[in-house]
Formats: C-alpha cells, structure tokens, sequence
C-alpha cells in the first residue's frame, strides 16, 4: 500500500484554476489515498468560497488565512493540517502540470527523502520564457548556490514544485519568507536522497503571476536569513577575522625584515605579503573552511595554490578600485583604500569558497 499524500497548494486568486488542477489530480492520482490543502489568503475572487465547494467531491480541505502572508509561510500553514506521510508542494495555476506528481511520488517511494520537479535537468525547460525572466531566475539560483554551498547538489532548489517524506521535517524549524518554500527545507531539514525529475514549467491559464520586484527582495532577505541561521555568515565573520590576523602578520614581519634584518622595503614587503597569504590560507584551512577541505598532501598544495591566485587577483582589484574611486570619482585615497579593501575581502572570501574549498 502506497503510502498516503497531502498536496498543499497556495492560493491567492486563482478562481479560474483550481477545478481543472483539482480534477487532473484527482485523474493523476487515481487508486492513492490523498488529500488536497489549498492554503487561501483571503482571496477577493471566491477562490476559498470554490474550494470549500469542491470538498464535497474531492478530498479537499481548505485553510483561509485572514491576512496575505504569501507562499512559504502558507505551505508552512498547511503543513500544520496535513496527514500524510508524503507531502507535495505546487503551485494552483496548472504551470506545474499535476501529471508530474505520480513521478516525484514514485520517487519517494523508493526511497528519495526530497523528489524535485526540476526544470534545469536534461529534459526540463520553461515554456514560452523571455530572456530577462530566464536571467532573473538562473541568477536567484547562482545567487543560491554561491551563498548557501550545500544547495549545489539541487540544479533547481527554487522549484515550487516539488514532494517529499515528511519526516524531512521532524525537529526543523521553518522560517521562511517569501516565495521558496523549497530552498528553506533545503537548508534546514534533514535527508539523504535528492531526485530531481524534469519538467516544462507551463505558461499560466487563468490569473496573474505574484511574483514582483518586491518577492525579489524578499529572496534577498531569505538567503540571507538563511545564512545566518546555517552558519555561512559566521564563516564569513572568521574570514575576515583571519584577514585582520594577516594584516598583523605583513605589517610586523616588514617591520622586522626591514629595520632588525636590515632589507629593502620593497624586497621586505615581497616576503611579508607571501607568508601573510600563507598563514591565512593555514588559517582558514583549519579554522574557517574546516568542514570543507578535502584530505590529502596533494589537495593541500592545490589549495594553497588557489588561494596565492585569489589573493593575488585580490591585491589587482583592491588597487583598481583604490585608483578608481581616487583618480575618476575624486574621493580621498585613504577613504578610496577602503573601498578597496572591501572589494578585495568580498572576492577573495566568494572565490575561494566557491573554488579553493568548494562543497
Ligand atoms: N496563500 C498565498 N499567499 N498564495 C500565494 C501568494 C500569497 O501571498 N502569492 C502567490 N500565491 C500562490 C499563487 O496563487 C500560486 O498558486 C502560487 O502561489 C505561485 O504564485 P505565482 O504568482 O503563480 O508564481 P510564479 O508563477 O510567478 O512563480 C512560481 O515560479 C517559481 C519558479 O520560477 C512560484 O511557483 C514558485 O513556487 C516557483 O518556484
Ligand atoms: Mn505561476
């Protein structure tokens, strides 16, 4: 016996929709034991009114939430209500085609913890998709990926379509904002097994998108919720710790190998530079990126190797930017400096997490 479903579908007007989505999943679903729990935000068009209505002939339950608190935080209502064992999250507009579902449940039941409908592995695509929106989205995923490195292993952790074990959840406390529900149990919950199935992301068929500037700002401020809660921005903050430290090295060791050894500065400064990359790297291979380096001499030395080129582009863009900001916008060069620095800490700290120690 399969084991049973819950569907949660967000709705905030989306009238037009939900019959044929309650239909075809009734149809894709035939000889399971499921139920569908549309979470409403009040909707000014009878959304929830129809619903309620369709619960005489379907098994649908339906939440009406006073206030629009959007799509992550109702998925995380509707959980509250589910009884499965499996949970499915879509969307109501029939963009995500309900005859998917049967393959992210099978899926699941053998033995995937999270089954994703993807649109970014072979065979998955969006229809009809013009080049600004196909930019936005490959860039909210980047922006994840680079971020938050455990979401590497999912090519499409924005999906709003996706099923799994519930257990996924025990113990993991969901607070997310905004529209990606999924980056949230991504980061948070706890698996093994990660399918991605393909997918056409349709185009809509009743209704208008939610999804506006403001939901863009939103996903800012979750990845970086995000990053705080799963310890990236603290591994950033020991980044920069570890920096200081250098700072401190360079500066004393050209004191030293300038006025007790008695070099030139400038051959001092080539020496001081050199050993503070090196004892940063060591710094941060035991202390800030620990988690993440991999065994062996070998990988150490290509490590090491990384870093040297990091650093050293590092040096390149904090002079550009010095000149820059002193030469063409007129800004004091000390002042300049610091944008310099900024810059330099925020490439050398992205690259390398995403190259020298990369998940
Ligand atoms: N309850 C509730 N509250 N539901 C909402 C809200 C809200 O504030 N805003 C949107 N929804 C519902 C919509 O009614 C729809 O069922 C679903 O959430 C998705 O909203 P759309 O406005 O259709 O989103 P989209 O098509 O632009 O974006 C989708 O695309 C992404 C992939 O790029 C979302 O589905 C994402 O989940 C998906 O990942
Ligand atoms: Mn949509």
């Amino acid at each position: 016996m399969d084991k049973a479903v819950s569907i949660i579908v967000p709705t905030y007007n989306e009238r037009d929709n939900i019959t044929p989505l309650v239909e075809r999943l009734h149809h894709a679903l035939s000889g399971r034991a499921y139920e569908v729990i549309f979470v409403d935000d009040n909707s000014g068009d009878g959304t929830a009114e129809l619903a309620s209505a369709l619960s005489a002939k379907y098994p649908v339950k339906v939440i009406v939430r006073k206030d629009k608190r959007g799509l992550a935080s109702a998925v995380v209502d509707g959980l509250s209500r589910a009884s499965g064992s499996i949970i499915g999250v879509m969307d109501a507009d029939l963009q995500h085609p309900p005859e998917v579902l049967p393959e992210l449940l099978r899926e699941v039941d053998s033995g995937a913890d999270i089954a994703i409908a993807s649109r970014y592995v072979k065979g998955g695509g969006c229809q009809g998709w013009g080049r600004v929106r196909k930019i936005v989205s490959r860039g909210a995923i980047f922006l994840a990926h680079l971020l938050l490195p455990s979401t590497k292993r999912v090519k499409d952790p924005v999906s709003g379509y996706f099923a799994f074990d519930r257990r996924v959840l025990d113990g993991a406390e969901l607070r997310p904002t905004g529209f990606k529900i999924l980056l949230e149990i991504i980061m948070v919950g706890r698996f093994h097994k990660i399918a991605e199935v393909p997918y056409t992301f349709g185009t809509r068929s009743g209704g208008e998108s939610k999804l506006s500037l403001r939901q863009q700002i939103e996903y800012l401020k979750h990845i970086y919720s995000l990053m705080r809660r799963s310890g990236e921005l603290t591994r950033f903050a020991k980044f920069c710790l570890v920096g200081f430290s250098g700072v401190l090295v360079n500066m004393g060791l050209l004191w030293l190998l300038t006025e007790v050894v008695g070099l030139f500065y400038l051959l001092s400064a080539a020496f001081s530079i050199e050993t503070s990359i090196i004892t940063n790297f060591t710094l941060n291979d035991r202390f800030t990126f620990r988690d993440r380096r991999s065994a062996g001499v070998k990988s150490f030395a290509g490590r090491l190797l990384k870093f040297n080129l990091v650093s050293l582009a590092g040096l390149v863009l904090n002079m550009s930017t010095l000149w820059l900001f002193t030469e063409v916008f007129g800004v004091y060069y000390l002042v300049s400096n610091l944008f310099g620095i900024a810059v330099a800490i925020l490439w050398n700290y992205l690259v390398n997490s995403w190259w020298t120690w990369r998940q």
